[in-house]
């Protein structure tokens, strides 16, 4: 846990717009130093005067980039707490037989290496601090069907099973893996959309209240959680439902597996 976040380092990619950029403000308000990583240097950089954090061109798909962003947060503060892989692009495709390969491999990059070479980047610095936490921004696309853009949902449901997967072994470590499933968030990624959402009436999150989730997951959340922002509701885990196993599966009876896995209990399949 982190009940506060005075002297935390942070790191938050993604973090120079948006729901990135609220969770800067929000982290550095608590107290925290902030290593904005993104993209856009020139915006990165403007958020982190504002802030007093500290600012790296990262693109999330090159895992060194990543690396260098964590030896970084190293070097200006003196290791890492708590890391918000949050950098994601979205986007339909016009029609499936339009799918642009290009454009494919940027989300799947963007969205799911991203959260991958992140979390393999941030570990051994959390490890060196004894524990901390890793907040991985899905969408509620990975977890209900997304019919208009099923590309960005394939992308954020795979990181919605990454998380659930990681975050047993990892809490063992005392590093606790998160996943944030917002709904609509009003941000630059909706552009272009956000006027059709108020004309029709849908409420919309602010990325304030989305950020304001992902510290508190940061703070406190339980592993593998993957908690849905939405309008006028509470922030609230998934409930998921178990997985059919084996009929007549034998209590504690589990398949082997090639590494002993710490941390993780029975499979979580429902036995009759
Ligand atoms: N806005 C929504 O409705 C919504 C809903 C659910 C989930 N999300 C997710 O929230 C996260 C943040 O999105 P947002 O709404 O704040 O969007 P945003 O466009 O305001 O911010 C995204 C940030 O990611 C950066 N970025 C893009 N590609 C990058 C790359 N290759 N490397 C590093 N940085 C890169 C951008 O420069 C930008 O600063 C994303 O993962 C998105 O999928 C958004």
């Amino acid at each position: 846990m982190l009940p506060d976040l005075t002297g935390a380092v942070a790191l938050v990619t993604g973090g120079a717009s948006g729901i990135g950029a609220a969770a800067v403000r929000q982290l550095s308000a608590g107290g925290a130093r902030v290593v904005i990583a993104d993209l856009d240097l020139a915006a990165a950089e403007a958020l982190a005067a504002e802030v007093g954090g500290t600012a790296v061109r990262c693109d999330v798909r090159d895992p060194l980039d990543s690396e260098r962003a964590v030896a970084l947060a190293e070097q200006a503060y003196g290791g890492l707490d708590v890391a918000l892989l949050n950098a994601g692009v979205a986007g339909g495709f016009a029609s499936w037989d339009d799918l642009d390969l290009d454009r494919y491999r940027t989300m799947v990059g963007v969205n799911v290496d991203g959260v991958v070479f992140g979390v393999r980047a941030a570990l051994p610095a959390l490890r060196r601090r004894g524990g901390g936490a890793l907040v991985a921004t899905a969408s509620l696309a990975g977890l209900a069907p997304a019919s208009a853009t099923p590309v960005y949902a394939l992308t954020k449901g795979a990181v919605v099973q990454f998380v659930r997967s990681m975050a047993p072994p990892l809490a063992v470590e005392g590093i606790r893996l998160t996943a944030l499933c917002p709904g609509f968030v009003e941000t630059p990624l909706l552009s272009g959309m956000v006027e059709r959402f108020h004309e029709s009436g849908f409420p919309l999150l602010t990325a304030d209240d989305v950020a304001a989730a992902a510290v508190e997951l940061a703070r406190s959340g339980e592993p593998g959680a993957c908690v849905i922002c939405q309008p006028g509701r509470e922030p609230t885990a998934y409930a998921f439902r178990g997985v059919p196993g084996p009929r007549g599966l034998g209590e504690g009876v589990r398949p082997p597996t090639r590494t002993p896995v710490p941390g993780t209990g029975p499979a979580t399949v429902v036995r009759d």
